[in-house]
């Protein structure tokens, strides 16, 4: 089995005998502990007040799952599926193999692993529990092109790691232990730039080539908490320490974005690709001045630019906090790439965040002509668990 020692602190950590030596001939090498680059070693914390996947930085590799019950799977077999899927999950983001393991990972820490799990709407119903009207699902918006095979589902899994290995480890084996109870709906895969491949942390680009996350909120930020989790004392009760979180598949049309000159790409965000300073000024940390006007009287920032329609400002403080993937599954028929972002957008409760920015977008954003919304997906993702609970015990048991 896996065995890795990881120092308490999720520093750098040992993996015992885990690596043979180059060629299988250095045998007093292989018996000796090797240290895991940093990389490998780091571990986030699976227990806690929320779950993990959340509020950390999005890791290089992420998968995003949905399964439906099977027929005839109800309250106990969920309940069981739950109880299992925690064991495991915690097991892995700690390093250590899950029961039903199938050595993927075996040489590698948990590099960052996290696993997040969310509840729709259709599973409430199917076990008869009432569903919170955070979670009535989201309206459609004149630019959908939704297929209703890649969205919604009953249960929601979300996987990060900064090693492919041990975030494709994670989802085979929350396949397998499913396999009795629920069968994959669909499954999306994701990608982050890699830690260490930019000379100091930077934020991370999209496959539009801009910075992407800048003005993202922050814990520090006042009432971030309460815009992004449900309160201790928030309804439903089984939600508390959750957050609601929605999923789309946004295809970039890459084709008809390299037909514009930078500047116009610029005009359409709003913000300097190189730098991703806001064209009212500054750097990419600089405060957004919407109100800027340039000599000629025009403003900055376009009217129609996508972090102007976007604003909290413009939306009445709608707030939720961006923590996507980009995709890439090949090319069309026509050569087209069918690229684009995993967006996953977290919120204490989706009307009051996703829903109106989205609509305010829906009619009058520069950037929505090269986008096309092809799944959609709402799940309500419980608090964190205590060591020895499971996810979702608050309204299981
Ligand atoms: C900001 C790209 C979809 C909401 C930004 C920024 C970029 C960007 C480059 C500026 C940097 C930053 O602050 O992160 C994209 C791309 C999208 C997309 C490429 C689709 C593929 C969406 C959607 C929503 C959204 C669907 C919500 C419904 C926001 C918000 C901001 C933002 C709230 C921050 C605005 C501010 O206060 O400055 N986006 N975005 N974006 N985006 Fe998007």
């Amino acid at each position: 089995s896996r065995r890795s020692v990881l120092a308490a602190t999720g520093g750098a950590g040992l993996a015992v005998g885990a690596a043979a030596g180059a060629g299988g001939h250095a045998l007093a090498a292989s018996d000796r502990p090797l240290e895991l680059a940093s990389i490998g070693s780091t571990a986030v914390p699976f227990h806690g007040t929320h779950q993990a996947g959340i509020l950390d930085p999005a890791q290089a590799r992420g998968h995003l799952a949905a399964f439906d019950l099977k027929a005839g799977a109800g309250r106990a077999e969920a309940t069981a599926l739950m109880r299992r899927w925690t064991k495991a999950a915690s097991a892995m983001t700690e390093g250590r193999a899950a029961d039903s393991d199938n050595q993927v990972a075996l040489d590698a820490g948990p590099a960052s692993l996290t696993v997040t799990f969310g509840f729709g709407a259709s599973f409430l119903k199917k076990l008869g529990l009432p569903v919170p009207t955070a979670l009535t699902p989201l309206p459609s918006f004149s630019a959908d092109a939704l297929d209703r095979r890649r969205g919604d589902g009953d249960l929601f899994v979300q996987i990060g790691a900064d090693d492919a290995l041990v975030a494709f480890n994670a989802l085979r084996t929350l396949q397998r232990l499913a396999r009795e109870v629920a069968l994959p709906r669909w499954q999306m895969n994701g990608f982050n730039r890699s830690p260490g491949a930019t000379a100091r942390p930077m934020t991370t680009r999209n496959l539009m080539g801009q910075i992407d996350g800048t003005n993202n909120p922050e814990p520090s930020d006042p009432g971030f908490a309460a815009k992004v989790f449900v309160p201790a004392k928030g309804e439903p009760s089984w939600m508390a320490g959750g957050s609601y979180v929605v999923v789309r598949r946004i295809r970039m049309l890459l084709d008809a974005w390299d037909h514009l000159p930078p500047d116009r790409q610029e005009r359409v965000i709003g913000r300097r690709k190189t730098d991703g300073a806001p064209l009212s000024g500054g750097s990419e940390t600089t405060k957004v001045d919407l109100g800027k006007q340039k000599p000629d009287g025009s403003l900055a920032i376009a009217g129609d630019a996508h972090i102007r329609v976007a604003a909290p400002e413009a939306n009445g403080g709608a707030t939720m906090l961006r923590r996507g993937f980009s995709f890439h599954d090949g090319f069309a028929a026509d050569g087209a790439p069918d690229a684009g972002l995993l967006f996953v957008a977290w919120q204490a409760d989706p009307r009051q965040g996703f829903t109106p920015v989205q609509r305010k977008l829906d009619r009058g954003d520069g950037l929505s002509r090269f986008l096309r919304h092809e799944s959609s997906a709402l799940f309500a993702v419980p608090g964190g668990c205590a060591p020895g609970e499971y996810v979702g015990r608050r309204l299981l048991e």
